[in-house]
């Protein structure tokens, strides 16, 4: 059964780990992380960015895969399954098709329409006990077209979204989505450890987690940070799979294509990723 990504995430900040968010595109990546979420014993998020629940065929058929792999391949860990980005539009629309847990990225409102909208969203979802994740300060990188610029957020805007019951806040603090530019300034820690001293007891959230040094990552959790995204990473890890694969010649038998043999390198490779990074968020064993 799917949960609200709430209380893996209070524990998460309570216990100094942080649980990760997989982002899914498809049936292969879904049973890679649920399946070793279920082997490490570890709580898990499954991300879908409004891109990818579209080209899933909409939210209801993403619904109906991940509660028939929950049911099927008998996952007892936790599994919420969160909106990642989501415009005010598609937050309905998830609530709507039974997701557990949603993000309102109204962070490219001006901060008082962002104030409503976000207040709107949080009893929309509350009233379903749907967990929700708001966002201050644009994350950099591109993510289905959004383009931010890596700033930082204001604590005092984090602060006042936070106090709107918000269950987690991704804020920005010089994280970027996808590959690190060679000049990349690094996290201010600055910036998060203001945040949190405003925010308290708030799991706070990480986007961009690809390609951040595992000692900003473990320093990120030890000032708040209980919710990690990562994307690009398994995607990286998918193709190289899948190219060196083909490029073996093993995808072609003199039998014809089989898509099941075609895809288990990407499949075997999202795995190895999603444990090495649960690993590093030390979420191991803490379902
Ligand atoms: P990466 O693609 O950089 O891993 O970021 C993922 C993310 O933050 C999704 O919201």
């Amino acid at each position: 059964m799917l949960v609200s990504a709430t209380e893996m995430l209070k524990k998460a900040k309570a216990g100094h780990y942080a649980v990760g968010q997989f982002n899914i595109n498809n049936l292969e990546w879904t049973k890679a992380i649920l399946q070793t979420a279920q082997e490490l014993n570890s709580p898990v998020i499954l991300g879908v960015s409004e891109g990818a629940g579209k080209y899933m065929c909409g939210y209801k058929t993403v619904v109906g895969m991940v509660n028939g792999m929950i049911d099927e391949l008998n996952i007892t860990v936790p599994v919420a399954l969160h909106l990642d980005h989501g415009s005010y539009e598609h937050c309905y629309k998830c609530l709507e098709a039974g997701f557990s847990s949603i993000m309102f990225d109204g962070s490219h409102y001006p901060i008082d329409e962002n104030v409503a909208k976000t207040t709107e969203l949080v009893k929309a979802a509350h009233d379903k006990g749907v967990s929700i994740e708001a966002e201050v300060g644009a994350i950099g990188g591109e993510e289905d077209g959004v383009v931010g610029m890596g700033e930082c957020a204001d604590p005092n805007e984090c602060k006042a979204i936070a106090d709107l019951g918000v269950d987690f806040l991704a804020a920005g603090i010089g994280n970027i989505h996808g590959k690190y530019p060679a000049n990349w300034q690094g996290l201010s820690f600055e910036t998060l450890d203001a945040i949190q001293q405003l925010t308290g007891d708030l799991p706070l959230v990480l986007h961009g987690g690809t390609g951040i040094p595992a000692d900003m990552i473990k320093k990120a959790i030890s000032l708040g940070v209980a919710k990690i995204n990562v994307n690009t990473e398994c995607q990286l890890a998918f193709a190289a799979a899948t190219r060196k694969y083909i490029e073996e010649g093993k995808d072609n038998q003199g039998k014809g294509y089989d898509p099941r043999k075609l895809l288990a390198p990407g499949f075997e490779a999202i795995k190895a990723t999603v444990k090495e990074k649960m690993e590093l968020f030390g979420s191991v064993g803490k379902a």
